[in-house]
Formats: structure tokens, sequence, C-alpha cells
């Protein structure tokens, strides 16, 4: 499904194709922590295009470009490329992809990475446009719901996720909400100010997908019945002034005392990050890095897998990760003192 294709959303997915994709990922296991190397992708050439800010997917897109052999060819910013000139997407997207053998791309604007991927004669990832969508960040979302999951010994037939924060703006949790309409029967509990809800859309899809659905604006109950808690961003940079993004910041504000007194045992906490750490907002508090159940960076980390998985199957050489292996000769981490 995936191989010499786009990915600009998840809406055309299934589960097959999902689960094959999560197969290759956990393939990648070895080559992500540095056990094994492979250069099945040796001579590619990633575009990586990144026309808004980005650490994690810029970044574990062009790591698993490397850990999987390739060269990575970075563009940052608007004003320094000559979309800042009047080129069009399409164009731009003409020229790079006869530079490239993929091109990821993230535009403030939504659908304009399909516009770009219209013009483009290599496949496009759509790394994230606007309030739209983010693909690869749901696809990675699910992984790590799964593995969480499995981490304290349930399923997704178990699965009741709270969804917390700006869902009006947050394109993690639009991808997300294709994904989970997927499976059956699932609890959700959509909690955020008024202002902010999740788009009707969105809440039709869940309930036509037939899972039970709650609405609500207190974070104590919203978070009581989770056993996957996913939080989100005020999404700043979406409002018409940043005073009224100021309205809503540290409106929820999870802490390990609100976290041990309400939550379900094993509770799982999610982020698709950068989580607002400035103590006007301090959305997800410093003392809950250690709970066992704070799966962020184990989340960032299934990033890099999934990334893999995507080149590994978009560029059709998922068969092959293994043929060129290779042990690491390098220090791995931190040596214990
Ligand atoms: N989750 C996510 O999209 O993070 P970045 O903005 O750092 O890429």
């Amino acid at each position: 499904m995936f191989s010499g294709q786009h990915l600009l959303s998840v809406q055309n997915l299934n589960l097959e194709a999902i689960n094959e994709l999560f197969t290759v990922a956990e393939v990648m296991r070895p080559y992500a922590k540095r056990e094994k190397m492979t250069r099945v992708l040796e001579g590619a050439v990633l575009g990586n295009m990144f026309f808004e800010p980005s650490t994690r997917t810029r970044v574990s897109f062009g790591s698993a470009f490397n850990l999987l052999g390739g060269e990575v060819r970075e563009t940052t910013g608007l004003s320094n490329s000559a979309l800042a000139k009047g080129e069009s997407l399409y164009d731009t997207a003409q020229v790079l992809s006869g530079y490239s053998d993929i091109i990821v791309m993230r535009h403030p604007q939504p659908f304009s990475v399909q516009e770009f991927a219209e013009g483009s004669r290599v496949p496009v990832i759509n790394g994230g446009d606007g309030p739209n969508e983010h693909p690869s960040q749901a696809l990675l979302d699910l992984f790590t719901i799964s593995n969480e999951l499995a981490r304290i010994g349930q399923t997704m037939q178990q699965l009741s996720l709270t969804f917390l924060g700006d869902l009006k703006n947050g394109r993690t949790v639009h991808s997300l909400c294709y994904l989970l309409a997927l499976f059956p029967n699932i609890r959700i509990q959509l909690v955020s100010p008024e202002a902010l809800a999740l788009p009707q859309k969105y809440v039709d899809l869940l309930s036509n997908a037939g899972h039970q659905i709650e609405i609500g604006s207190n974070l104590e109950k919203g978070i009581s019945q989770a056993n996957i808690i996913y939080q989100t961003r005020i999404q700043e940079e979406r409002f018409e002034s940043e005073q009224e993004a100021n309205r809503y910041k540290g409106y929820f504000r999870l802490n390990k005392k609100i976290y041990s007194d309400h939550c379900l045992p094993n509770a799982v906490i999610m982020h698709p990050l950068p989580r607002d750490s400035r103590n006007d907002a301090n959305e997800l508090d410093n003392d809950l890095n250690k709970e066992p159940g704070f799966a962020i960076f184990r989340q960032t980390d299934n990033g890099v897998l999934v990334r893999m998985a995507l080149f590994a199957c978009i560029l059709n050489v998922h068969k092959q990760i293994s043929d060129s292996d290779r042990s690491v000769n390098w220090q791995v981490g931190l040596k214990p003192k």
C-alpha cells in the first residue's frame, strides 16, 4: 500500500497496511538502537523541507533516513527558499523532486503539501500542513498506544483515551482520529476549553465509528477513566493574536499530584510535543518525568522506528533491511560509572 506512494493523509490507510508498517517498525528497533547497522538506502537522497519550526519531525525523519544509509538535504524556513520570491509550490516540487528520491515537507497552510505533491515526481510525506494533518505523527502515536497498552497488560479492545488541550488546532489529534475510527468500541473523552473543542467533523467521524464519546472541560473528571491520556499544547501559532492564545495557556496543567489523585493506576501520559514548560503554561510538570506511565520520550523514540519503516516501505526496500547488516564498532550510549 505504501510502495511508491505519497503519504499526505492517513485517511486512505487500512488496518492491514498499518499492521504491516508496524511489523517493519519493529524490525527497525536494533538499527535505531545502534545495535546493528544497515545501508539499504545507500545512495538515496531525502529532501527534508520544513517551512515551520520543528525539532522531532525534522530530526527524526533525517535520522531515520541516515540510519538506513541515505543522505539528507535540508531546507528550513520559508525565507531561505525561493517560495519567498513568489515561486509556486508546483514549480518548487518539480525542481526538488529532480534532486531527491523522496521528500518530507512541513508547511503552515492546510493542504499545501497536497498541492506540492501534485508537482512532485517522487513520493512526498506530509510532515504537517497547518492545523490539518500530521500523518506520520498519528502513525507513531498509534504504534505507541499499542505498545504502551501491551506494557501495562492491556489491548486496543480496552482502550479508553482522553484527548486534552487544544483539540481545535492540534493536527496530531485530527490525524489520530482517522486512525482510531478504524477500531471498534473505544471510550474517548474530549477535554478542552469550549472555544478549542474538537471540530464537529472529527466528533462525527468517531461517533460514526461507534465509539462512546464524552465531551467536557473538567480536567480531573476527563482523565479519571482513561488508560491513555493524550495532552496537546495550545497551538499559539494558529491564533489571531498572542493575547488570544494566552487566555488558554496553563488552562490544563497535569502534575504528579493530579495524576496520583485522579488517574487510573498505570495510566499512560502521551503528548506529541513540544510540551510548553514555560511558567505560564507548564502543561506537563517535570515532577511527572520519572513516572513509569510518562511515555512522552518512548513516543519520540518510536518516531524513528515508524519513520524508518515508512521510508523502507515507500521506497520498497523493507524486505532487504538485513541484507546489508553490519555490527557497529563505536560505544553506544553512556557507560555506567
Ligand atoms: N510532534 C511534532 O510535530 O514536533 P515538532 O514540531 O518538534 O516536529
